[in-house]
């Protein structure tokens, strides 16, 4: 078994994972700023493909012109010499007080129009990089307060950034696709587009919508209970699976950003598995592997760097164990016997129309539904089958 990450895993990380300070609502920074252009090199030696980041966490919010051009250049030269690549970038729209009520949403329309130059600007830079994406997390767009925010009102202005936005990218041959991140609360009381499903919703209201997608994050679906995998699934098979923040979390409370498979560790099985082995016995999505993770405030930075790594190993040894659970013959013969596979097969012949149904006798009045119903599905021993495999006893 190999743990060693090369490029082709396409592992990712963002420069405010490792770079966070730590600084939460009740304590001051743990940790001195680092570095991004020694982030770049340090991510390159563990394995990483590729590097994300928002406007400022690259060039600090306010630089002029000059010193940004500087930062710049010494980040493109630290990615020449590692050969990290920028698949994705993002925009800072909730850390300066402007933001307070939102960025795209805000109540107030210049907050609005400054937003959307930020993040013109940001996507200047992103396609100058070679991003492929940008992701939009709108973690102030949102109210404490029901009466405080026309939420319609607040959709419309969302669609009407996002439209902007997408127009630009194609006006200037950039050809950027747009991942949503979804998120329920925090810092927001209540954040627009909640979940993956909300999220995907609304993109189809767009006015090119096979531009945007999705990037859920497995601790914000978690936040509201869900289960990732199946959100995963369900966006895989809208084709909005744009990008994925993996990391780890304890169920409904904060944003934990735990490493990945630190949390839900069944749940993170059966992602890896969904993601590298299904459901044609093919990875299901080619993007970025990307770990959105907050490095622990009680790290130092030997433990910031041990945990990143810890990302890419979860990762690693979660694909070996869900490629060692496919090729179990126990485990196919458990999968033929909850009829898994059968779920494939459409309910009706090919081209048999409910006339048809209708006249099969062997449908409805000569069917022995107390037999079928009293017969076992057998899907828990299907479950202990995956956990065997998880903890390494088979
Ligand atoms: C969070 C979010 C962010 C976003 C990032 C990308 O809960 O803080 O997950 O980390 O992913 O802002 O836009
Ligand atoms: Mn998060
Ligand atoms: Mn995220």
């Amino acid at each position: 078994m190999s743990l060693q990450a090369t490029p082709a895993d396409k592992f990712s990380f963002g420069l405010w994972t490792v770079g966070w300070q730590a600084r939460d609502a009740f304590g001051a920074a743990t940790r001195p700023a680092l570095d991004p252009i020694e982030t770049v090199h340090k991510l390159a030696e563990i394995g990483a493909y590729g590097v994300t980041f928002h406007d400022d966490d690259l060039v600090p919010f306010g630089a002029d012109a000059a010193t940004r051009d500087g930062i710049i250049a010494g980040f493109k030269k630290a990615l020449d010499e590692t050969g990290l690549i920028v698949p994705m970038v993002t925009t800072n729209l909730f850390e300066h007080p402007v933001f307070k009520d939102g960025g795209f949403t805000s109540n107030d329309r210049s907050v609005r129009r400054y937003a959307i130059r930020k993040v013109l600007r940001q996507m200047d830079l992103g396609a100058e990089l070679g991003a492929k994406t940008l992701v939009l997390w709108g973690g102030r767009e949102g109210a404490e307060y029901d009466s405080a925010k026309d939420v319609g009102a607040a959709l419309d202005r969302y669609r009407e950034a996002l439209n902007l936005l997408a127009q630009y990218s194609e006006d200037q041959g950039y050809g950027l696709r747009f991942a949503i991140e979804p998120k329920p609360n925090e810092p927001r009381g209540d954040i627009l587009l909640p979940t993956a499903g909300h999220a995907i919703a609304f993109v189809q209201e767009l006015e090119r919508p096979e531009l945007f997608g999705i990037n859920p994050e497995t601790g914000h679906e978690q936040m509201s209970n869900l289960n990732f995998t199946q959100g995963i699934a369900q966006a895989l098979w809208h084709k909005k699976l744009f990008h994925i923040d993996l990391n780890g979390q304890h169920g409904p409370k904060f944003d934990q950003d735990l490493v990945f498979g630190h949390g839900d560790l069944l749940n993170a099985f059966s992602l890896v598995d969904l993601l590298e082995n299904g459901p044609d016995g093919g990875p299901a999505y080619d993007g970025p592997r990307h770990f959105d993770y907050k490095p622990s405030r009680t790290e130092d930075f030997d433990g910031v760097w041990e945990s990143a790594k810890d990302n890419i190993r979860m990762y690693l040894l979660l694909k070996e164990r869900a490629k060692a659970f496919r090729a179990d013959p126990e485990v196919q013969a458990a999968l033929a016997e909850s009829k898994v596979d059968e779920l494939r097969t459409p309910t009706l012949n090919p081209g048999e129309t409910y006339t048809d149904l209708l006249a099969d006798r062997s449908a409805f009045e000569d069917y022995d539904a107390d037999a079928v119903g009293a017969k076992g599905y057998g899907f828990v021993k299907l479950n202990q089958l995956a956990i065997d495999h998880l903890l390494g006893a088979r």
